[in-house]
């Protein structure tokens, strides 16, 4: 990971956002809800725009500050977003609707692992960013990179875990667990046939695997 210092520069040097995007910054803080980090989020919309996506699906919407990131970041691309929490659901609502970038944007309401039917309808993706449950990554990446296109790509956030990953002596038995599945998931998806995977220090570690040809 990048030190206190370097991280520091890199996010003073990043733009200010609009007014909207500031405001659903706090609003994550003060509500304690996990929002991608700033340097995270400007590398996935890099990737994206790089790639130039049209159709995102986004595993883990919380209150639709990615997807409408996304959305302003792409203004051809649609956004298809699923999320369980109904808290959330209801303030990713609210922030759409105040925003054009939310006509951009798909949200289904239920848990990922249930919904695969929804999101088959309006597949092909030909890009799936996964942000949600980190216990259950292999599960969304075995049931959704199905709708992905041939030239898609798939981002996982958070596959170094606050780099508990290289830690061997855990307390909590839970983050424990996690971070045998998340490293569990790390070496799956590395050794994936069907895909070439990097992994990058960059935020909370993103993987960004692309379909072999
Ligand atoms: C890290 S947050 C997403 C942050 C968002 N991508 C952003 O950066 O603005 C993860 C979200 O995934 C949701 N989630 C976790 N497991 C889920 C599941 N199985 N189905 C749907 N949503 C899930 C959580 O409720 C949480 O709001």
């Amino acid at each position: 990971m990048l030190n206190d210092k370097l991280h520091s520069y890199i996010e003073e040097l990043i733009s200010e956002r609009e007014p909207l995007f500031i405001e659903m910054e706090n609003y994550a803080k003060e509500n304690k809800v996990p929002i991608m980090e700033l340097v995270g989020i400007e590398a996935l919309l890099q990737f994206l725009r790089m790639h130039d996506s049209k159709k995102i699906l986004e595993v883990g919407t919380a209150i639709g500050y990615s997807a409408l990131r996304m959305a302003e970041a792409l203004p051809k691309a649609s956004v298809v977003t699923i999320e369980r929490d109904l808290e959330r659901i209801q303030a990713a609502e609210e922030f759409m609707n105040r925003t054009k970038y939310g006509e951009q944007i798909f949200l289904i309401k239920g848990d990922a692992l249930e919904v695969e039917e929804l999101v088959r309808e309006r597949a092909p993706y030909d890009a799936i960013f996964v942000d949600a449950a980190k216990g259950q990554y292999q599960k969304f990446f075995e049931i959704y990179s199905k709708y992905l296109s041939d030239d898609g790509i798939i981002i996982t956030d958070n596959v170094l875990f606050k780099g508990l990953v290289t830690q061997s002596e855990i307390e909590s038995k839970r983050i424990r667990n996690l971070v045998k599945k998340i490293d569990g998931f790390n070496r799956w998806l590395m050794n994936h046939s069907d895909y070439h995977t990097v992994i990058l220090p960059v935020g909370d570690g993103i993987a960004i695997s692309k379909k072999k040809r």
